[in-house]
């Protein structure tokens, strides 16, 4: 459903993806796994228009998205987290869900001010899937919280729950790990392998190797902005490039 094809950007003199190619199953976990500076978010800021390719193509079932707009491109149906949580921090968790759920706007905005009946019900929908996401990550109690009020790791996992209130067919997850705690960890990953089974694809960037070699079904290794290695958990796990490159120096 996503592939990447030649993909290229430079920042100067530094080539931060060179020629990276892959694709993304429909239905997968795929891990994208590879050293600090590898090019990881740069290539998710190159698939969800927050940067475009200095040459190269991200395609989405067959049409190219790289160099288009971040909100055209949400709209197609690729939602994604950030690094560093991205919420809005004076709304609450549930005010938080609402609005990603509103984004998708399918009845036109007069509709919507005229609180016209297929907007109301629109609304109606949203209000309701908020409320089962705040039940699925387990939010029930914080759900009239301000974001910025909550714990570290719940506003991490409240920023997993936005993305996925927007209702995408493909959620891409930078270090979403990064911060829990083991608690927060297994259930963040609990998750995530749920709806996998429902039928949505995640493209996940981490380096807790453990959750990723138990949770993906296909692996892509970066270093220097160059395609390592690609394959399942076990072909990664012994691909002599990876290990030197990446396995090697956290196994030592
Ligand atoms: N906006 C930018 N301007 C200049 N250099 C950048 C920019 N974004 C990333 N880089 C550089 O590109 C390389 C890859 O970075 P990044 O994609 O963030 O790596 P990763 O997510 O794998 O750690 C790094 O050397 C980084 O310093
Ligand atoms: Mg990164």
């Amino acid at each position: 459903m996503l592939r990447v094809h030649e993909l290229t950007r430079r920042f100067g003199s530094l080539l931060a993806l060179d020629r990276v190619s892959f694709e993304v199953q429909k239905g997968a976990i795929h891990g994208l796994i590879g050293p600090n500076g590898s090019g990881k978010t740069t290539f998710f800021n190159l698939a969800t228009g927050f940067l475009a390719p200095t040459s190269g193509q991200v395609l989405w079932h067959g049409a190219p998205v790289s160099g288009r707009a971040p909100h055209a491109i949400s709209r197609l149906g690729i939602a994604r987290t950030f690094q560093n949580t991205s919420n809005y921090a004076s709304l609450t968790a549930r005010e938080n869900l609402v609005m990603a759920s509103r984004n998708q706007m399918r009845s036109s905005a007069l509709s919507r001010l005229l609180h016209l009946g297929p907007a109301r019900r629109e609304e109606a929908a949203q209000e309701l899937r908020a409320e089962a996401l705040l039940d699925r990550f387990g939010m029930r109690e914080l759900a009239d919280v301000r974001a910025a009020d909550l714990p570290g790791g719940t506003q991490k996992i409240l920023g997993v729950a936005i993305a996925l209130a927007t209702g995408p067919e493909l959620l891409m997850l930078d270090e979403p790990l990064a911060g829990l705690n083991p608690a927060e960890k297994a259930q963040l990953m609990r998750i995530l392998r749920m709806i996998r089974d429902e039928g949505l694809t995640l493209l996940l960037i981490e380096h807790d190797m453990k959750a990723i070699m138990q949770t993906c079904d296909r692996i892509t290794v970066l270093s220097y902005g160059t395609l390592l290695a690609e394959g399942t958990p076990a072909e990664i796990s012994r691909d002599p490039a990876t290990i030197a490159a990446y396995l090697g120096s956290e196994a030592a």
